[in-house]
C-alpha cells in the first residue's frame, strides 16, 4: 500500500518530461509510471501541472549560531520549503564559524532539531584547520570547503598559502567566493575617504577575475572539484569558459545577478558581495544561462536587518536575502519562455544533487528522496510582501514579476507547504552528505 500516489503530472527531470504517476512509500518515491496497480493511502491529482524534484539550495547563510534575529534554521527552512526549496547547504560565516569539528557538530543539532529542509552543512577554510576539513569534507558529513578568497561578511578569509594547502591536500568538493583580496585592498585605498558611484566600482570585476585566475592556475597544478559560488561578470565568465571541460570547474549564479544591476535604485538593499553589476554583465550572465555553461543557481540568501541597511554606505552589511524567491524567479522565467523547465530542474536540482553528490536527491525517480514540488505553470505576479519569508522581512526583488508559490511542496513524502503556507510545522529535515568517496 503506498501512501500517497500524484497522479497524472508532468515529471520533469533535467533532460525531459513525460506524463506519470509518483508513489511514495515512507519517504521514498518508489513508482514512476502508468497508474501502479495497488491500493493508496492518498490521493492527489498533478493533471496539468508540474511535478518536479524540490529545489537544492547549495548556498545560504542562515545566521545560525550567532544571529537569530537576522535568521534562524526555522525561520530560514521554512523560507525554504514555502519557496519550493527543499534542501538548502548552509555557509560558514555564522558565529562562531563553522571551522572547527565542534561547530559544525553544533550546526548540525541546531539544524536537526528545527530544520524544516533537508540540510548539508559547509565546512569553512581556514588557516590551521586543514587536517579538520579534511576529517569532516573528505572522509565526513560536511558538503564542501567553502573558501573566501576576499573578505566579506565575517571573519572567514584564507590567505593564498592556506588555498594552495587546501588544493592540494583536499579532495572534497572546494566552493570558493571568488574576489581577489589583494584587489579588494588596493581598491580600498583608492576610494579612501570618497563614497563609489556604485559597490561595483569598488569591488570590480578585476578582483573576480583575478580571483579565479589564481584557482585556474590551482587547478592546473592539481585538478580537483571547485564550484565558483555567484559568477557575476563576462570578464570571470570568458576565464572560465576557456577552461570548462579540461578542468574540474562547475559554476553558481545566483538570482540578484541575473534579475538586478547597478543602475537601479537600490541603494544598501542592493549591497552585496559579489556586487550587483553594470547590464552588460548580466546580459551575459543570461547568455550563459541559455548556453547551459552555469552549472547551478544558488540564492546566497544572506539576510541583514533594515535598519544595518539603513546605516551609511561604508557601514552596511553586504547581503541580500533570497532563498524564497528562487522558483517565483526561475519559474517566470519559465513562463516568460527564457528557459526551458528542463533547464530550471537542471540547475535548481538536478545538477546540485550530482556535483555534491547527494545521490537519492535531485531527481523524481524509482529509489530517490520523495522531495517534491508540484505547480501549475499561471500567471505572473509582481513580487510583494506576500511572497517575503525571511525574518528580516524584506526583499531586492520586489515589483519583479515572478510565478507565485508552488502549489505543493513535499519534503521526505510529507506535505509540509502549500500555496504560501506552512501546514506541516512538526517534519523535520534530514542532513544530506555526499554519497561519493573521492
Ligand atoms: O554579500 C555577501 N554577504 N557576500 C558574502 O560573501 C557573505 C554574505 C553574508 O554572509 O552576509
Ligand atoms: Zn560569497
Ligand atoms: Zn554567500
Amino acid at each position: 500500500m503506498y501512501d500517497l500516489i500524484i497522479e497524472d503530472g508532468t515529471v520533469v527531470s533535467g533532460t525531459g518530461r513525460q506524463v506519470a504517476d509518483v508513489a511514495i512509500e515512507g519517504g521514498t518515491i518508489t513508482y514512476v509510471g502508468p497508474r501502479p496497480a495497488g491500493g493508496a493511502k492518498r490521493r492527489v491529482s498533478a493533471a496539468g501541472r508540474y511535478v518536479l524534484p524540490g529545489f537544492i539550495d547549495t548556498h545560504v547563510h542562515f545566521r545560525d549560531p550567532g544571529h537569530p534575529h537576522k535568521e534562524d534554521w526555522e525561520s530560514g527552512s521554512r523560507a525554504a520549503v514555502i519557496g519550493g526549496v527543499t534542501t538548502v547547504c548552509d555557509m560558514p560565516n555564522t558565529s562562531p564559524p563553522t571551522i572547527t569539528v565542534a561547530a559544525w557538530e553544533d550546526k548540525a543539532a541546531r539544524a536537526a532539531a528545527r530544520s524544516r529542509a533537508n540540510y548539508g552543512i559547509w565546512f569553512g577554510g581556514a588557516a590551521g584547520q586543514v587536517d579538520e576539513a579534511r576529517r569532516m569534507a573528505d572522509e565526513g558529513p560536511a558538503c564542501g570547503i567553502k573558501v573566501f578568497m576576499g573578505a566579506s561578511t565575517g571573519p572567514l578569509l584564507v590567505d593564498d598559502a592556506t588555498l594552495v594547502e587546501l588544493f592540494m591536500r583536499t579532495d572534497a568538493l572546494i566552493g570558493v567566493h571568488a574576489e581577489s583580496e589583494a584587489v579588494l585592498a588596493e581598491q580600498r585605498a583608492a576610494w579612501s575617504g570618497r563614497t563609489p558611484p556604485t559597490h561595483h566600482d569598488a569591488r570590480p570585476a578585476a578582483a573576480a577575475v583575478e580571483a579565479v585566475r589564481r584557482l585556474i592556475e590551482l587547478c592546473r597544478a592539481r585538478p580537483r572539484p571547485v564550484h565558483v559560488c555567484h559568477v557575476s561578470t563576462a570578464a570571470e565568465l570568458a576565464e572560465l569558459e576557456a577552461v570548462r571541460g579540461q578542468l574540474p570547474f562547475t559554476l553558481e549564479v545566483s538570482p540578484h545577478h541575473l534579475w538586478l544591476d547597478n543602475t537601479m535604485p537600490l541603494g544598501n538593499l542592493g549591497k552585496v558581495n559579489p556586487p550587483l553589476r553594470p547590464p552588460a554583465d548580466r546580459a551575459a550572465l543570461w547568455d550563459a544561462l541559455t548556453r547551459g555553461v552555469l552549472d547551478t543557481v544558488g540564492s546566497d540568501h544572506a539576510p541583514h536587518t533594515l535598519e544595518e541597511k539603513g546605516r551609511p554606505y561604508d557601514q552596511a552589511p553586504a547581503g541580500l536575502p533570497g532563498v524564497e524567491m528562487v522558483f517565483s524567479l526561475l519559474a517566470g522565467a519559465v513562463h516568460e519562455g527564457r528557459l526551458s523547465v528542463e533547464r530550471m530542474v537542471s540547475l535548481c536540482a538536478e545538477a546540485p544533487a550530482r556535483l555534491f553528490g547527494f545521490a537519492a536527491k535531485g531527481r523524481v525517480v524509482e529509489g530517490a528522496d520523495a522531495d517534491l514540488l508540484i505547480y501549475a505553470p499561471s500567471d505572473l505576479v509582481a513580487l510583494s510582501a506576500t511572497q517575503v519569508l525571511t525574518r528580516v522581512g524584506w526583499s531586492p526583488f520586489l515589483g519583479v514579476l515572478g510565478h507565485p508559490h508552488p502549489d505543493e511542496v513535499l519534503v521526505g513524502g510529507r506535505l509540509v507547504a502549500a500555496r504560501g503556507q506552512m501546514v506541516d510545522d512538526d517534519a523535520r529535515g534530514a542532513l544530506v552528505r555526499p554519497a561519493r568517496r573521492f
